[in-house]
């Protein structure tokens, strides 16, 4: 059976979502709440690319990087994202960086806020198609016809691994809370399923 996501129950989570909601996000990005931003074209995401370590030098971000490197042999961080989606996301796949070849398979999300009711969908492609939606670094939204819903999950506040290299979707909050998320990428494109091997065959040394 193929495995999409994967949660992982580290014991800094709150450590981080407290962290990042109530120091990083006043500090790196203090207009957070006022900027429209959106790779999307439109309103639908408001995405903050922090390139690490280049862009900011973040103690706690150097870490869970060194968290990762050591228990679960990751590269290095790319870059991290601070996404905060006001509608549903649509059917896409995690597109190259800054015109690099590639496709992000291996994603490290962490939910801060208004992840309530939220459902994260991964889909099976019925038909082969490639593109970018207009305007972003993401590779096209897909429509019903050319996929099929595979798996799916419910946001919690916890550390998740995900395969963003299938097309998937995420549906926006209903709590009327602003939804806040943190995403890490990795040097070299990692693939999922190595990733998740990775951290599976490790987890029980921690
Ligand atoms: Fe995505």
């Amino acid at each position: 059976m193929t495995i999409y996501y994967h949660h992982l129950d580290w014991p800094n989570r709150d450590e981080y979502t407290t962290y990042l909601r109530d120091e990083f996000i006043p500090k790196h990005i203090p207009d957070f709440s006022q900027q429209q931003k959106s790779p999307w074209g439109d309103n639908k995401l408001e995405e903050y690319w922090i390139f690490f370590p280049n862009q900011i030098q973040d103690a706690k971000i150097f870490e869970l990087q060194d968290f990762l490197k050591r228990n679960f042999d990751f590269p290095d961080i790319s870059y991290i994202i601070i996404l905060r989606p006001t509608k549903d996301l649509p059917i896409h796949t995690d597109g190259p960086d800054n015109g690099t070849s590639g496709v992000h398979h291996t994603s490290l999300n962490l939910q801060i806020s208004g992840y309530e009711g939220n459902i994260v969908k991964f889909y099976k492609k019925v038909v082969d198609a490639t593109g970018y939606i207009q305007g972003s670094s993401y590779l096209r939204a897909w429509n019903n016809r050319e996929v099929e819903l595979v798996d799916q999950f419910s946001c919690t506040n916890i550390w998740t691994l995900l395969n963003t290299g299938v097309p998937h979707s995420v549906t926006a909050s209903t709590s009327g809370i602003p939804k806040i998320c943190l995403s890490v990428r990795f040097k070299g494109f990692p693939k999922f399923e190595d990733s998740l091997a990775k951290i599976q065959s490790k987890t029980t040394l921690i």
